[in-house]
């Protein structure tokens, strides 16, 4: 299926994980992609293969979502190459484990940055060249079910949920009127480079799968088939929810 074709989507964070998962999903269906990385090549190089692979465009763009210059660079190619940017998933995302007590300013920064500046400061730019073209447009942004449920040692991750959650809400109502739709797809615990540390301890890991229902890590082609959906025509008239992705988790939690 090809629901993508004609469409241009800017996927950040889309060199490992749930990003390559979603870069690869929508590309094979169609979109053209731009592939955003942060770091080492590599992995943006397999997504845009993958997507090539499938008969798909992508175009590999190195940008740092803290940057206001390097966010706008992602918005400005999309546009100048594909000649629009119609789907915007929010995806970039890091966390820093530490005792509140004990938690950098750093640290800190560097977590709402990532987590919440970022995808403030993309969609910024994303809705004001679709607002001045009068497009409509989508936006789903990977937020977490802890942007609901507490996650002791990782305060400045929650808040950054958290804060994605009002975010959307807001625009949800804001952008409306645009045409343009924002939801959040909040994953519980997806097998992906950001839980290197518990993929690694098998006492805590067989804990966790203990508390997931469906007795499993999720996989970012889980969470890339919610995003698919939202990004479609299918998802027309929905605009303002979470949608989680997390085996049942949410209803039985007890990670530490
Ligand atoms: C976090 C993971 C965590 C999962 C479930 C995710 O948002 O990134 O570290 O295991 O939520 O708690």
């Amino acid at each position: 299926m090809r629901r993508f074709q004609g469409k241009v989507a800017i996927v950040t964070g889309a060199g490992s994980g749930i990003g390559q998962g979603i870069a690869e999903r929508l590309g094979c269906e169609g979109a053209k992609v731009i592939v955003d990385y942060v770091g080492s090549p590599e992995g943006a190089k397999q997504t845009e293969e993958a997507i090539e692979k499938a008969g798909g465009e992508g175009k590999i763009v190195q940008a740092d979502v803290t940057r206001i210059n390097d966010v706008e660079c992602l918005v400005d190619t999309a546009w100048q190459q594909f000649g629009s940017a119609d789907i915007l998933v929010n995806n970039a995302g890091v966390e820093k484990k530490s005792e509140f007590w004990e938690t950098t300013e750093a640290d800190y920064d560097l977590v709402m940055s990532v987590n919440l500046r970022g995808p403030f400061f993309l969609t910024q730019a994303f809705v004001r060249r679709l607002r001045d073209a009068k497009r409509p447009g989508r936006i789903v942004n990977i937020s977490s079910v802890h942007e609901d449920m507490v996650f002791p040692g990782f305060a400045s991750y929650c808040c950054s949920k958290g804060g994605l959650r009002m975010l959307m809400r807001d625009l949800a109502v804001e952008l409306g009127p645009l045409g343009i739709t924002i939801n959040n797809v909040a994953p519980g615990a997806i097998a992906t480079p950001i839980n290197k540390s518990l993929l690694e301890d098998k006492p805590k890991l067989n804990a966790l799968l203990k508390n997931i229902p469906l007795g499993r890590m999720g996989t970012p082609e889980d969470v890339a088939g919610m995003v698919a959906y939202l990004a479609s025509d299918d998802a027309a008239y929905v605009t303002g929810s979470t949608f989680v992705i997390d085996g049942g988790l949410m209803r039985n939690y007890k990670e530490q």
